[in-house]
């Protein structure tokens, strides 16, 4: 993905630790996943950028449920490091049908093999967010905690989940934009980004996808996408996910909106999917999933995650969990009858074939970012693509936000650091139901529905994502 221009490769030899040089990935012997890999490439052999997941050279659609039993906001635990837990889960994704799913934050100190190796054999797939409550950007002010302690801890989870096969893809952030009044954090979001697949390639790493998570916000979803997408290779996105409540059943792909949504992405050039969907406005019997699977939808979207698997106090679960028990919902029978009466669509389900960078949005009344500009990796950070994270914080570290200091935050702009980018990149509604919550700590907005909370919905003059 990275052409010569603005990236100096460093042929760093980093033998000594036992990582393969930058450029040669391995797949890490410790950890025993061996479920095929996902890739955003739609041919292994010709590493030609697509706009759809690959599971070999057959596409892939994400079947999923957002996972974080006890919540995500104050003090979360890791459902991947409790062992016990997922066990008892596991037994309930597979009567779902499911083949992945979303984990809002983990303990980067945890031993996650047994989970990793269960979930594998259950054929489930992990996309993991890397920011945790206290290791993340803080949308209120982004600069300083934008900083090297953070990236560390962001650098220390994707060592820790690196060597499993079936870790799908890592988000780097979970929208940390959230309004018009905090479009200023893109910059911020896709450098984080920029930096954890300059890290997965330093470390010669698989080429693990790195996306990220938008709120539903109208004014700026699609703005966002475009922003995440465009530019040079190295700075660019692997895919972009969209948290969508816009289909309130009863309704229809006219009635929710999807149509708009389809038009609105059309020709967008990396994968796209559903990292939350399932407004419960009114009883939710998940009559979208059929149409989300729909060739209407999938020459757009790579299938979604359904928000959430167990019940945190705000009425979205699946099932809830009392200690070793499992109590299921109507909610989770009706998901798994519409999972079981939905296929995918044959072949490559009309993704797009384009493969290049959208344009870069102007500036407007909806997004204050007035150009490409990305604030450059601090140096402290840079030089973890050659040693490595090292010690990870773990979940109850003293935090980053606050950690910005001279020694390690950005300074100036760059396009991307020293480090080295690999093959990931490589050749080449208006009836919403749910809107973001304006939490101050970015990382972990779990769904609260706030009556009203309808953000601008002001048109965007000629947006097109291309
Ligand atoms: C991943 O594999 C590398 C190479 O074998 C190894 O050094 C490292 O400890 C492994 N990491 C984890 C978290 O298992
Ligand atoms: C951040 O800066 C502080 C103060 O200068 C320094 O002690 C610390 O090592 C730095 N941390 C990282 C991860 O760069
Ligand atoms: C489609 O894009 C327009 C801006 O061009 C935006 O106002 C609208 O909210 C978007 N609709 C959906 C469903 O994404
Ligand atoms: C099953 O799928 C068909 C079309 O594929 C759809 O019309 C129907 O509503 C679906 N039923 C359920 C229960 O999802
Ligand atoms: C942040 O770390 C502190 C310890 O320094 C811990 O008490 C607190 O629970 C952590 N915050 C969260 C949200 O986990
Ligand atoms: C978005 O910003 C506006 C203006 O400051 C504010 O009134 C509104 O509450 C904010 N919404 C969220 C979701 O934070």
């Amino acid at each position: 993905m990275k052409t010569a221009s603005n990236l100096a490769f460093v042929a760093a030899a980093f033998s000594a630790t036992g990582v393969a040089a930058a450029g040669t990935p391995v797949l890490a012997p410790r950890a025993s996943t061996t479920l095929t890999p996902i890739t955003v490439t739609g041919n292994a052999c010709e590493l030609t950028r697509a706009a759809a997941f690959y599971q070999g050279t057959d596409r892939f659609y994400i079947r999923g449920v957002d996972y974080q039993p006890g919540g995500g906001s104050g003090t979360v635990s890791d459902p991947i490091a409790d062992s016990a837990g997922c066990t008892r889960d596991i037994e309930y994704f597979t009567q779902l049908g499911i083949n992945a799913v979303r984990v809002y934050a983990v303990d980067n100190t945890a031993n996650h093999d047994t989970c990793m190796n269960a979930l594998e054999a259950a054929g489930i797939y992990l996309i993991l967010d890397t920011d945790t409550p206290n290791y993340s950007i803080n949308r209120a002010d982004p600069a300083p905690s934008y900083n090297s302690v953070y990236l560390q801890s962001v650098f220390a989870t994707i060592d820790a989940f690196a060597n499993y096969t079936n870790t799908l893809g890592f988000l780097s952030g979970n929208e940390v934009i959230n309004n018009v009044t905090n479009t200023n954090c893109g910059p911020y979001v896709k450098a984080v980004t920029r930096d954890m697949k300059q890290y997965i390639g330093s470390r010669g790493y698989r080429s693990i996808p790195v996306g990220y998570s938008a709120a539903d916000v109208d004014a700026n979803q699609g703005i966002l996408g475009q922003y995440l997408n465009c530019g040079s290779d190295d700075e660019r996105a692997d895919f972009y996910s969209i948290n969508d409540y816009s289909w309130c059943d009863p309704s229809s792909f006219t009635t929710s909106g999807w149509d708009t949504l389809i038009k609105n992405y059309t020709g967008y050039s990396i994968p796209l999917f559903m990292s939350e969907y399932g407004c419960i406005t009114n009883k939710r019997v998940f009559t979208e999933v059929s149409a989300l699977y729909s060739t209407e939808m999938t020459s757009v979207f790579s299938g979604g995650l359904v928000y959430e698997y167990s019940e945190e106090g705000n009425n979205y679960g699946l099932v809830t969990i009392d200690g070793t028990t499992v109590t299921i919902t109507d909610q989770f029978t009706d998901l798994k009858n519409a999972y079981a009466n939905t296929t995918n669509p044959t072949g490559n389900g009309g993704a797009s074939t384009s493969t290049d960078a959208s344009t870069c949005p102007a500036a407007n009344e909806n997004w204050t970012p007035t150009n490409d500009d990305l604030p450059a990796i601090p140096s402290a950070a840079e030089a973890l693509m050659k040693t490595g994270a090292g010690t990870a914080p773990g979940l109850s570290g003293a935090g980053s936000q606050d950690a910005g200091t001279s020694d390690n935050e950005s300074t100036g702009t760059a396009t991307a650091g020293s480090g080295t980018v690999t093959s990931t990149a490589s050749a080449s509604g208006s009836s919403s139901s749910k809107k973001s919550d304006g939490a101050m700590v970015a990382a972990l907005d779990m769904k609260v529905f706030s009556a009203g909370m309808v953000v601008l919905m002001g048109m965007v003059g000629g947006m097109a994502l291309l």
